[in-house]
This record gives C-alpha cells, sequence and structure tokens, in this order.
C-alpha cells in the first residue's frame, strides 16, 4: 500500500487499529491482552512524532519521514478508536494535511512539507480547542535543539537517487 493510501484508510476507517496491527512488522504476541493506551499516552506519542516528522522532513530523510507519518497516523486513528467521546469529525478533517504530507514526502517537496505540516498541527489545535483543551498548543519547532538523542540526516543508502 502506498503512503498515501495508507494515511487515508487509516484516518476514515474504523477498522483501522486492527489494520495497523496487521500491517505491524511487529504484532503483538496472542497472548498478549489489548489494553487500551490512556489518551494522554495516545497524545504524547502523537506530539513526539510529529516532532520527529518534522526533523526528517527538514533534513530530507524522506524514508524516516514516512515512517513517523504512518506512526502518526495510527496514534490519531487509536485515538479516535479507543476514545468515542473524540468527535470523528474532529480526526478526519486531518486527513486533507495527511495526505498532502504524503505527497509531499513521495515528491521530495521541502515546501510543500513545511506548508502541510502546518496545516496538520492547524487541525491538532482545532480539536485541542473544540475539547476544553484549548491550552494545549501544538506547533512545528521553532529552531532549537531536535531531540539529541537521534540523528536526522539520511544515511548513505538512505538518500533519494
Ligand atoms: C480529534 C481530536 C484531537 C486531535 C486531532 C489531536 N488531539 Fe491531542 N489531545 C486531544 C485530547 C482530547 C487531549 C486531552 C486528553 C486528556 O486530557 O485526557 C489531547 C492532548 C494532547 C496532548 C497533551 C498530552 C500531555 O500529557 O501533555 C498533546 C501533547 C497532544 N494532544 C498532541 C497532539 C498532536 C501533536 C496532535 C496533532 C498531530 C494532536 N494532539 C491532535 C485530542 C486531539
Amino acid at each position: 500500500m502506498t503512503l498515501k493510501n495508507w494515511c487515508a484508510a487509516l484516518v476514515i476507517s474504523a477498522g483501522a487499529v486492527s489494520a495497523a496491527i496487521a500491517q505491524s512488522d511487529f504484532p503483538p504476541s496472542a497472548n498478549s491482552k489489548q489494553a487500551a493506551p490512556r489518551l494522554v499516552e495516545v497524545m504524547s506519542m502523537a506530539q513526539l512524532q510529529h516532532l520527529k516528522l518534522w526533523h526528517a522532513g527538514k533534513a530530507g530523510n524522506w524514508d524516516l519521514a514516512a515512517y513517523e507519518l504512518r506512526q502518526l497516523t495510527n496514534s490519531l486513528a487509536e485515538a479516535a478508536i479507543f476514545y468515542p467521546a473524540i468527535p470523528i469529525s474532529n480526526v478526519t478533517t486531518m486527513k486533507e494535511p495527511l495526505l498532502s504530507i504524503a505527497d509531499a514526502i513521495a515528491a521530495g517537496d521541502n515546501r510543500k512539507f513545511a506548508v502541510s505540516m502546518r496545516g496538520l498541527t492547524d487541525g491538532c489545535n482545532a480539536c485541542h480547542a473544540s475539547m476544553g483543551r484549548g491550552f494545549i498548543t501544538i506547533s512545528v519547532p521553532t529552531g532549537g535543539q531536535p531531540p539529541a538523542n537521534q540523528i536526522f540526516s539520511p544515511s548513505e543508502s538512505g538518500k533519494k537517487k
């Protein structure tokens, strides 16, 4: 499945989580109990994925960016599926920016990537505002240090030809 189809399928389909688990390279043990993560855990994960997505795109590491976009899409789908109190419309509005980021990654288009990331970030904040969490304001990183424990430049084999 292309990255774009993945984003579309996960965000709009109610079977998103089972699809995500089915498609993971590392499925959980058959004995594991499927406990729902706390919503703040899913969101804290989304925050880190959003940050890494940004730095990977900025560094032109499109393989890593594609990977982080998948993880972030999974997190948003999980939030919607485990927490039905979240209005589904607030999740589906994320679809356009996610697709747009997928396009930018496929094209290796820095400008489109940055614009689409801002659109996505507005979507994060719109949902927070609508759910009495307007004080949680996400932004694209404004300069400063990326997570200092990960290297974001692509390795030789990860560079686009
Ligand atoms: C569809 C709604 C929705 C969307 C979209 C959404 N969030 Fe959230 N987010 C929430 C809700 C609701 C909470 C509050 C959870 C709580 O208080 O238990 C939250 C909380 C958070 C928190 C606080 C967690 C903490 O413990 O500090 C962060 C960070 C966060 N979201 C990041 C993001 C990011 C980044 C995005 C976009 C990529 C995003 N969220 C998109 C609904 C959403």
